[in-house]
């Protein structure tokens, strides 16, 4: 299969990139990626040389380069995951949220349209896989209840209304032109190579610089936390063997209020860093809330394991203690990414291919 997977130089578009080029030497993994801020070729150093991996610096919204890609390298899947993907960004700038997420995933459907329906077999063997989230459903009550795939969509902030955008967009392009798509919706990700504006890296980072953790509100909401190659091998089971036009809810039932969760990630933070037990406490800080904060997500995956048999298989204390370690052996890294350096190393190296 020749493969676009886009936004693979974000956070679980690396996981899944280095997976498929990894796994499957038979493939040809054609990562697009426009290099925003949260895009980072140092993530995928390892796999760069591979013979069947090529890296394409562009922004989906370009219609034509899309459809030039298509054609250039006989493309027969393509899995999207390409966004702008930070909720408090979307607060303050809700444009771009709508550019790239709905404008985007938009102008990448019809390229695949219009170059798929016009080849000798169409859309046979073909998959368009869209990744999106479970922040569509809108928040859950402190009620035991599940986001389940039948759970009626209700974004409330401007990120969650655009991903729910472009999952209505994908659908639609299966109800009208018959195209083979499947939309999965997964909760909170956390492992390497998250870029320290999310939760967990930023409180890693900043207990590491002793700056304060800001908590948003009372630190009450809960999050639904999933080991991020756990996604990366639900995307490789669901790409090759899900239903075309279906939908997947990916969780790990693993719920965690944001201030237990904190206090975890202090405590390993310090055993760590050969600090006594509760040394870094005193740098949680109660911030003003998110507007529009939703309370709580909690996915329901028994779907995906029934038909497919996928399950998490980490549990969350070896998730988080690894998670931690790499942050804090990864010194340079979250250097290299919060000082904005590598943007401009990458951007003058990439920008004649
Ligand atoms: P990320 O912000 O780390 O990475 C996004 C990537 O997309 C970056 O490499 C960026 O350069 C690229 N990109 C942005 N705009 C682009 C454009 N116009 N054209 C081409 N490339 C562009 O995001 P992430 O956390 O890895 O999320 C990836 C996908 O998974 C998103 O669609 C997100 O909605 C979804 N998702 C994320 C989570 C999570 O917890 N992080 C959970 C569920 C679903
Ligand atoms: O649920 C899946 C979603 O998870 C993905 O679709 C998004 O792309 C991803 O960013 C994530 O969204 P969240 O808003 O849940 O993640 P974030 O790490 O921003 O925040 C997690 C929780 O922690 C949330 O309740 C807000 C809170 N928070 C976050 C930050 C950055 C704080 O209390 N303080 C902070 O500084």
């Amino acid at each position: 299969m020749n493969i676009i997977i886009t936004g693979g130089a974000g956070f679980i578009g690396s996981h899944v990139v280095r997976l498929f080029v990894n796994k499957y030497p038979e493939y040809h993994i054609i990562n697009v990626d426009k290099l925003t801020y949260a895009g980072n070729l140092a993530n995928l150093k390892d796999i760069e040389d591979k013979p069947n991996y090529t890296f394409v610096k562009a922004d989906i919204c370009d219609f034509d380069k899309m459809r030039e890609l298509m054609a250039q390298y006989a493309v027969n899947g393509i899995i999207h995951l390409a966004a702008e993907s930070h909720v408090d960004r979307s607060i303050k700038d809700p444009f771009t949220f709508a550019r790239t997420n709905v404008l985007g995933t938009l102008s990448l459907l019809q390229a695949a349209k219009t170059y798929w329906e016009n080849l000798p077999e169409g859309y046979e063997g073909k998959r368009f896989y869209h990744i999106s989230t479970d922040e569509v459903y809108g928040a859950l009550q402190f009620d035991g209840t599940l986001f389940t795939e039948q759970t009626k969509y209700d974004p409330h902030s401007p990120y969650s209304a655009s991903k729910a955008s472009s999952d209505h967009f994908v659908r639609a392009f299966h109800d009208t032109y018959g195209m083979p798509t499947i939309v999965t919706n997964c909760s909170n990700n956390y492992g390497p190579y998250q870029f320290p504006e999310k939760l967990i890296p930023l409180f890693i980072n900043n207990i590491r610089h002793r700056k304060p953790l800001p908590v948003y509100g009372k630190g009450e909401n809960v999050r639904d936390w999933l080991y991020v190659e756990d996604h990366a091998r639900a995307i490789d089971l669901i790409f090759h063997k899900g239903k075309v036009a279906d939908t997947y809810n990916i969780g790990g039932f693993n719920e965690w209020k944001n201030i237990d969760l904190i206090k975890v990630i202090i405590k390993t933070v310090d055993r760590l860093l050969g600090h006594p037990e509760g040394y870094s406490l005193d740098l949680i800080t109660y911030v003003t809330d998110r507007q529009g904060h939703d309370l709580r997500y909690a996915i329901d995956s028994t779907k995906l394991k029934r038909e497919l048999g996928w399950e998490p298989s980490l549990q969350f204390e070896e998730g988080i203690e690894k998670t931690v370690k790499w942050y804090l052996e990864n010194e340079a890294w979250l250097e290299n990414v919060t000082s904005g350096e590598y943007q401009r190393y990458y951007e003058g190296m990439y920008k004649d291919r």
